[in-house]
């Protein structure tokens, strides 16, 4: 089945007509990918597709789920999160605060991946981490950081990776997932433990609107696997307000596909995975 340019036209503005979402920025190829497979899964044809997106909400919602896809998982691509722990993280060691933003943040994985990182480092308690996403269903789960243990099992191999090898000098730590995690492989659980799940404050927050938090300035910004899905002029403005929202040799972490182009990319200095605030 083809989408044409013309029903995606249709299929955003269905959208924008029955919600606050605005999908009009978001890149027509994987628009099209992604209507395609909810045609295909709920066998539609594309104009009961748009009759139902209007008449019920909660297969609106979905649907939004399915297009801006929320896949995610626990130190997702270990060699990056071993640049934050052995490159970033210690540069912020000295401060008395540290504040990250971690932006399109999903069901919270890498938000943990995260405090999982400060906490071995010992910058836990002065770390203040928002998590945003737009969409209020994974935030909601993000907040009670329980996964599926089978699913996530293939994960624990990246938290090995990270926690247990240093990539600079061979040496190997012995971190036991306990530490940080209760398994439960009888009920498929795996969960975050309490006090890591007490430190991130989730919000809902849309990039597409483009406005700030409302916080103070960010020393690290991750959004990872997020503007991927974007068009060249939305990923310039979110650029633009990461680039407002960051100190001074502040952190712009984006995903291991991802990178800056446009005019933003001169406001950045660009090193190992990372872009640094000039
Ligand atoms: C593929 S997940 C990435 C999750 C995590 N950052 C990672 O790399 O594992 C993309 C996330 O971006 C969120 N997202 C998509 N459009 C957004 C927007 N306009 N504002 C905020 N979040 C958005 C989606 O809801 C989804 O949870």
């Amino acid at each position: 089945m083809t989408i044409s340019d013309q029903e995606i036209k249709c299929f955003i503005s269905a959208i924008k007509k029955s919600s606050p979402y605005d999908l009009s920025d978001y890149s027509y190829k994987s628009l099209k990918r992604r209507v395609t497979k909810i045609l295909n899964d709920n066998k539609l044809d594309f104009s009961s597709l748009i009759r139902k997106i209007s008449e019920n909400n909660d297969f609106l919602e979905s649907t939004v789920r399915e297009i801006t896809v929320n896949t995610t998982e626990l130190f997702r691509d270990p060699p990056v999160w071993q640049t934050i722990k052995y490159e970033i993280l210690p540069k912020f060691k000295n401060h008395e605060s540290i504040r990250i933003w971690h932006a399109g943040c999903s069901t919270g994985q890498e938000v943990y991946s995260l405090l999982i990182l400060l906490y071995e480092l010992n910058m836990f308690e002065k770390t203040i981490i928002y998590g945003t996403d737009l969409n209020a269903t994974v935030i909601e789960e993000a907040k009670k950081g329980i996964y599926k243990y089978r699913f996530n099992l293939v994960y624990l191999d990246n938290f090995d990776k990270v926690m247990k090898q240093n990539p600079n000098n061979n040496e190997v730590y012995d971190v036991p997932y306990s530490k940080y995690l209760e398994i439960d492989k009888i009920r498929d659980i795996m969960k975050i433990k309490s006090f890591l799940l007490k430190k991130p404050i989730f919000l809902t927050h849309d990039l597409v609107t483009v406005s700030d938090l409302g916080t103070e300035s960010f020393h690290i910004i991750l959004c990872r696997n997020v503007i991927i899905y974007f068009n060249f002029n939305l990923q310039n403005r979110v650029f633009n307000l990461f680039h407002k929202n960051l100190l001074d040799n502040g952190y712009l972490i984006l995903g291991a596909h991802e990178t800056i182009l446009g005019p933003l990319s001169e406001k950045f200095q660009k090193s190992n995975h990372v872009n640094i605030k000039k």
